[in-house]
């Protein structure tokens, strides 16, 4: 059974579809734990199905490196096999990269490389794109710039606003990263060797 960190920083539904995931006996994973940087609604999630789950905010140390260091050993201590970052809308520092790569995955709604940052759909949006999605990736040191695992593509709609088409990709989202971890846990998809298959690049 694969032990996982869940990371979050709003709403959480991506971490609220894991955990049903995760209620199928044949599920091969489990979420050990859930960390936020905020005081993030999605924390409700983890007390109703009892993960364990903690807040650490950077505001509490002196520098980002330290809030990273803090926020792996937290993670550490569950001991914990892969983190996902589900909506932690935070960039992680190389110290915290470094501890968990290349187990270490996000979710972020957008085509990658396309629209990295905070703010992709409305990106999307911007640009005129009719076509974005849901990228699932390694977490390396850059802005959501590591390896691609799976993508899955969302037409846009004409005149679209931001909110909806932002929950029309979560809808995607959701199953495509329940997808991801179960092909992580059962060993379909080796991040190893994905991640040194990109640095051979
Ligand atoms: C998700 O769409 C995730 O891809 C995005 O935040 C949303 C969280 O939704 N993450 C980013 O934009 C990171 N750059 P949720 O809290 O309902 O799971």
């Amino acid at each position: 059974m694969l032990r996982l960190a869940v990371l979050i920083s709003g709403g959480g539904s991506n971490l609220q579809a894991l955990i049903e995931a995760t209620k199928d006996p044949d599920f091969p994973a489990e979420i050990v734990c859930v960390g936020a940087d905020t005081d993030a609604a999605g924390l409700a999630h983890a007390e109703a199905a009892a993960i364990p789950n903690f807040v650490v905010r950077p505001a509490d140390y002196a520098s980002r490196a330290d809030w990273g260091a803090a926020f792996a050993a937290e993670i550490q201590s569950h001991d914990v096999d892969l983190v996902v970052s589900a909506g932690l809308m935070r960039i992680l520092p190389v110290g915290f990269v470094a501890a968990f790569s290349p187990r270490l995955i996000n979710t972020h709604p957008a085509l990658l490389p396309l629209f990295p940052g905070a703010h992709a759909v409305r990106d999307a949006l911007a640009a005129g794109a009719t076509e974005t999605g849901v990228t699932v990736h390694i977490i390396d040191e850059g802005v959501d710039t590591g390896p691609v695992l799976r993508q899955a593509t969302v037409a846009v709609r004409d005149g679209e606003r931001e909110a909806d088409l932002h929950e029309r990709i979560k809808q995607e989202e959701r199953p495509l990263l329940i997808r991801t971890v179960r092909e992580i846990a059962d060993g379909t998809l080796d991040l190893a060797a994905v991640a040194s298959a990109a640095r051979a690049q």
